[in-house]
């Protein structure tokens, strides 16, 4: 078996990193501290192709791919955890469009969010169902030529800065995952409004808010599919959104690692520094360990994704076992700066609340075992 990087996906893994170092590590503590989502910051995102890396270059897209989609996305996570889940569901909400659009709605739409010119969001959860989606109650009735949208929706990452909004709502009287169906709907739609914004705990430069339908009208061209296959619409994009918070979480992780080797090289207790300790060393070590596996495992998703190969198993496994050693990494980062670790003024205090929600969102870890289990059972 071999798998080599090829000088275009490191070319580009070197362009995220370089402007990684230079616009998001010198800002992304006072976004944390603020709350501040970075509008200029991601639209540079946009300009430089990272928010349309799956979208092929003619219909706007910069055609790199899922493998250089994720080397990106890792590279962003290590500086900035917040830019990355945003860049992570701007190029989930490209996939439905790519896989269901008609020409005129990837004219419309997907060109622009591939360019950078829209930001795309992506609209499932509701505050009764969120690992399953399948029991949601947002309705959309069909009214002569336009829908008729009114529920909630939560949890929606920059939902209140989104020009297109991928949303999945009931429009047949079928319970469970069936009747369901995908729309796209335009910010600034009458009846669609903006509600709670969530104060997290970690991820605090990415935006996260309620929306709300009452009475939202859209037209029937805005319907994306066919009636009924909005449930498959959802965990298609999903399957690809996997892959993003696995590089999210590697590229979290990485960030905890050289935190970890930085500061005990120069923390010095009983006569040396920490590092030469072997309880020190071991922890180091496994996290390391655990961070390479969790990039290969990453890699080879989505190189089945570009090679057109069935992917959700692998997708769940490598968001399973990336978001778990984030948050082990993070654990051993914090760990072994003692004290100081459990203040603002490390940066592992950070990386500590922003690896938090690598476990929950795009399906819990609960969630990545189920998905796991039937693959491996169907086999
Ligand atoms: N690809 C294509 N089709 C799929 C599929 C996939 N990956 N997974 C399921 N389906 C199809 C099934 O084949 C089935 O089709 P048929 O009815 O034709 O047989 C249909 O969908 C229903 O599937 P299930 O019976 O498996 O559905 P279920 O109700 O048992 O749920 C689940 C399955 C995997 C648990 C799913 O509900 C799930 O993934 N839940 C987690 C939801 C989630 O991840 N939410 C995240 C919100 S978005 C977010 O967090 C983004 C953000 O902002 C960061």
């Amino acid at each position: 078996m071999s798998f080599e990087i090829s000088s275009e996906q490191e070319m580009i893994r070197l362009m995220a990193r370089d402007f990684a170092k230079k616009e998001l590590e010198p800002m992304a503590a006072q976004w944390d501290r603020q709350g501040i989502f970075p509008v200029d910051t991601i639209k540079k995102m946009g300009e430089l192709g990272l928010l349309g890396m799956m979208v092929p270059s003619d219909l706007g897209g910069s055609g790199a791919g899922a493998v250089a989609y994720s080397l990106a996305l890792q590279e962003i996570a290590f500086h900035c955890a917040s830019s990355a889940v945003t860049m992570s569901v701007a190029n989930l909400s490209t996939e439905p469009l790519l896989k269901f659009g008609t020409p005129d709605q990837k004219k419309k739409w997907l060109t622009g969010l591939a360019e950078g010119s829209l930001l795309g969001a992506f609209a499932l959860t509701e505050p009764g169902a969120g690992s399953d989606p399948g029991s949601m109650t947002t309705s959309a009735k069909l009214k002569k030529d336009k829908y008729i949208i009114n529920g909630s929706k939560v949890f929606i990452t920059h939902g209140q800065y989104a020009d297109v909004i991928n949303l999945i709502a009931r429009t047949g009287q079928d319970k469970g995952t069936k009747g369901l169906s995908a729309f796209i709907i335009e910010q600034g739609t009458p009846g669609f409004k903006i509600g709670t914004k969530e104060e997290k705990l970690g991820l605090r430069a990415s935006n996260t808010v309620e929306l709300v339908f009452e009475d939202c009208e859209v037209p029937i061209k805005n319907l994306l599919g066919n009636p009924g296959e909005g449930f498959k619409v959802a965990m298609l994009a999903l399957d690809s959104g996997r892959i993003g918070i696995a590089s999210q979480a590697v590229g979290i992780a990485r960030a905890c690692l050289e935190e970890a080797v930085l500061y005990t090289g120069q923390r010095r207790q009983f006569g040396k520094s920490i590092s030469s300790f072997e309880a020190i060393r071991f922890m180091v070590a496994d996290a390391a360990t655990k961070i390479e596996a969790a990039s290969w495992l990453t890699l080879a998703a989505a190189d089945r994704k570009d090679r057109g190969l069935k992917f959700t198993r692998e997708a769940s496994m490598a968001k399973l076992f990336a978001s778990e050693t984030a948050n082990s990494s993070a654990y051993m980062a914090l760990q072994v700066h003692g004290g100081y670790g459990y203040t603002k003024d490390y940066k592992v205090e950070r990386l500590y609340r922003d690896a938090r929600a690598t476990t929950i969102y795009e399906g819990t870890s609960e969630i990545q075992r189920i998905v796991i289990a039937r693959e491996v059972f169907k086999e």
